[in-house]
């Protein structure tokens, strides 16, 4: 069921809205402490008497009067971990003894591995530090960034290290940041899963001992997310602290949670240190990716809803038309052909699909795998960007042609970073590919991993998608990335330099995509890997969208969609409606159901649609046109979650409000009720508590026991009533 609210009256709330209070970096000489506000947070560290950078507080935003004392040390704890090991630095090189989890690790050319690195300058910028250290005796620098949002108090650190010295070191394990928290009872979450299992939410009590949350694949991947969020105590929604944090790498990633022998939290992230070594020669430098880092005061709830505001304001790509914009805009709902014809897509298939799209309200038409090179199944084609002249004999224009009479946009599936053996491009450039000379060469889903760290490589991929954006009127790109890495070998290189492959592809895919929507101002993109497998803050900086898996199963989604939007913003969440019974579960679920299901996020359809019948086209048209009314509000608002689908939950329910408080669109699901249970009574969230909000039920009337309108107060403390026959299964 979904009902809107609109405010009848001027809201009280808006004008009282404060504006964000500045950002305020300040550095205080006689302590040697840096400090960050933001938002509701503050960030505290200072120079100890050793001179190493030590973290001092993160938490609620403190007085703007209050200070700190120079940083101490921890002592020695007998004499088994040296005050080193014990005290929390911001970014602890591998040497004097410390046990705990490195920010960095190098090994000299003369064989030397100890680094200590202490303080030896900063400057200070608009928003934030750059603070740099040096080993005591080597000239290897590290300069840490810091930069923070002063709206959400979100901090972005990096960190780039220089080798100074006259020969060659190698970087081991590279973290972009550490952070940490003082000893407490605390819960971690995070985000696990599979294929067509993806954002699945774990929680549970940190330890002693590290919790390692990693991809080694070389790309993101779904079985953990680069996300975490430590909550004071038992994570709850909308109370208590939460400090949270994401790293923006698509390429292999590590983090790492640990509590020490003194109960210290340290949550250390960046370049997975597994196969990893990347050789600086004298001058050379390596940046490691940004992790952010927020805090919040209101629950896993709050640190969502910061996360989202962030990512929609801070890290999502413009386009040509929100270039200066707020915010980026709201998807269009899109219509993908992907389930309904999989590689069997001909010119005339995908008209009558694009006809019968138009008709429900379509924004966008999107044909996904198939159209290219020998493509009849997954067993070739890849590598081979021209259009299939036995499917297409007029090449793309005469469809995109039709779409466009049709009022929609035109979108196209690619691959670009694979090539199946049984391809031109194979044929040609069998040296191109992820591998070791003389070892075999591992296919999965029939395919292998072009080496883009290659400028080979990434220039051919640069121009076969510029031009085919050049030669055809194409609004979006699916990109998809369908699997993990084998044989990372770049036998180009010297065998010390091969493991830069880590780095360089994922910076090259980075470049690409930046030059692509360089040249290509209008084009929006999505990151798809088979569903969720490339999600992450690092691509998220050059894609619009992403698909989140390829498990479409509406009641699966529910708790798919709630774990995803822990960590990313319904914005970027795509959801198809798909047909029923569905493909994987063989559950059979009303269409309204997958409607609503997939309108939590970014609305798209991919349902076999030339077998829709009249009743469910027009079902299906009306909710669009309901989904196109509330769009912004539910992918632009701010998110609660009202009933957890999580463990089995007979309930669900989101609820989302719009920045001024001027609507909120409600959601509510029921797995299966039992024993004649009714639906709970909502008690709504975020509301003005003075303006009056009316309902408006897509379905046209009133739900019984609830008044057409009433205050923002009565919805959030007596709540919504549902209908008492809203009961049964799905
Ligand atoms: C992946 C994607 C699907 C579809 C297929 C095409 O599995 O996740 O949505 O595009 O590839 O081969």
């Amino acid at each position: 069921m979904l009902k809107t609210f609109s405010a009848a009256a001027v809201l009280l709330g808006a004008s009282l809205a404060a504006a964000a209070q500045p950002a305020l970096v300040s550095y205080d000489s006689a302590a040697k402490t840096f400090r960050l506000d933001g938002g509701g947070a503050s960030y505290v560290f200072g120079v100890n008497s050793r001179g190493e950078l030590q973290q001092l507080y993160w938490g609620g935003r403190l007085g703007a009067t209050d200070t700190f004392p120079q940083a101490a040390p921890l002592p020695e704890w007998a004499s088994f971990d040296s005050s080193y090991n014990n005290t929390p630095q911001e970014y602890a090189g591998w040497g004097a003894g410390l046990f705990a989890e490195p920010a960095l690790k190098v090994t000299f050319a003369d064989g030397n591995r100890d680094l200590v690195l202490h303080y030896a300058s900063h400057t200070v910028k608009a928003n934030g530090f750059d603070v740099v250290l040096k080993d005591v005796k080597r000239k290897v620098a590290v300069t840490l960034h810091y930069s923070v949002d002063p709206e959400s108090g979100i901090l972005a650190r990096w960190a780039t290290i220089e080798n100074g010295e006259a020969l060659s070191v190698t970087v081991e394990q590279a973290a972009a940041a550490a952070w940490a928290l003082p000893p407490a009872h605390y819960t971690l979450n995070y985000l696990t899963g599979r294929w067509a299992g993806e954002w699945t939410l774990n929680q549970e009590a940190v330890r002693q001992g590290a919790r390692v949350i990693e991809s080694r694949r070389g790309s993101t991947g779904h079985q953990a997310n680069p996300w975490f969020a430590i909550a004071a105590g038992a994570a709850q929604e909308e109370q208590g602290e939460v400090w949270f944090g994401a790293l923006a790498w698509s390429g292999s990633w590590r983090i790492t949670v640990e509590q020490d022998q003194l109960d210290q939290v340290r949550v250390t992230g960046g370049f997975n240190p597994f196969d990893f070594g990347y050789v600086l020669h004298p001058g050379q430098t390596l940046e490691t990716p940004i992790f952010y880092g927020g805090y919040s005061a209101n629950g896993m709830g709050g640190a969502s809803r910061l996360l989202h505001h962030f990512e929609l304001a801070h890290v999502l790509p413009r386009t040509a038309a929100t270039e200066g914009q707020p915010l980026p805009r709201p998807r269009p709902v899109i219509y993908n052909s992907w389930e309904a014809t999989e590689f069997a897509v001909t010119e005339a298939g995908q008209m009558e699909l694009a006809e019968k799209a138009a008709a429900l309200g379509i924004d966008r038409f999107v044909m996904d795998d198939g159209w290219f090179g020998q493509r009849k199944d997954d067993h070739a084609g890849l590598g081979d960007w021209y259009v299939n002249k036995e499917k297409f004999p007029n090449g793309l224009k005469p469809l995109i042609d039709k779409v466009h009479a049709l009022r929609m946009d035109f979108g196209l599936w690619v691959e670009p970073e694979m090539v199946n053996p049984n391809s031109d491009l194979y044929r040609k450039h069998p040296e191109w590919v992820l591998n070791f000379p003389q070892r075999p060469r591992t296919e999965q889903r029939n395919q292998m991993i072009l080496n883009l760290a290659r400028p080979d490589v990434r220039a051919y991929v640069l121009g076969f998608l510029d031009k085919l954006l050049t030669e055809n009127d194409i609004a979006f790109l699916k990109w998809d990335y369908n699997r993990n890495w084998s044989e990372p070998g770049w036998d180009q290189l010297a065998p010390a330099e091969q493991k830069k492959v880590y780095v360089e592809f994922t910076r090259n895919l980075y470049a690409i995509l930046a030059e692509l929507r360089h040249r290509h101002p209008k084009v929006e993109i999505e990151s798809c890997s088979g569903g969720g497998g490339r999600v992450d803050l690092g691509i998220l900086r050059y894609t619009d969208e992403v698909w989140p898996s390829d498990n479409t199963d509406p009641f699966d989604r529910l708790t798919m969609q709630d774990g995803f939007t822990y960590a990313y913003t319904p914005q970027v969440m795509m959801a198809w409606v798909t047909d029923s019974p569905h493909w994987l579960n063989k559950r059979t679920t009303t269409l309204t159901y997958r409607m609503l299901s997939s309108m939590q996020g970014s609305l798209g359809i991919g349902a076999n649609i030339s077998k829709w019948s009249a009743e469910e086209a027009a079902t299906a048209k009306t909710l669009i046109a309901a989904y196109h009314q509330v769009q912004p509000t539910i992918v632009q608002g701010d998110l609660y979650r009202l009933i957890s689908p999580q463990d089995g939950s007979e309930f669900s329910a989101t609820q989302t409000v719009r920045a001024d408080k001027g609507q909120s669109v409600v959601f509510a699901f029921i797995h299966s009720t039992q024993e004649k249970r009714g639906f709970p009574r909502l008690k709504l969230k975020g509301l003005d508590p003075a303006a009056q909000y009316t309902i408006s039920p897509i379905e046209g009337k009133a739900l019984a026991g609830s008044p057409e309108a009433a205050s923002g107060a009565w919805w959030m403390n007596h709540g919504l009533e549902m209908d008492a026959d809203f009961r049964g299964d799905f």
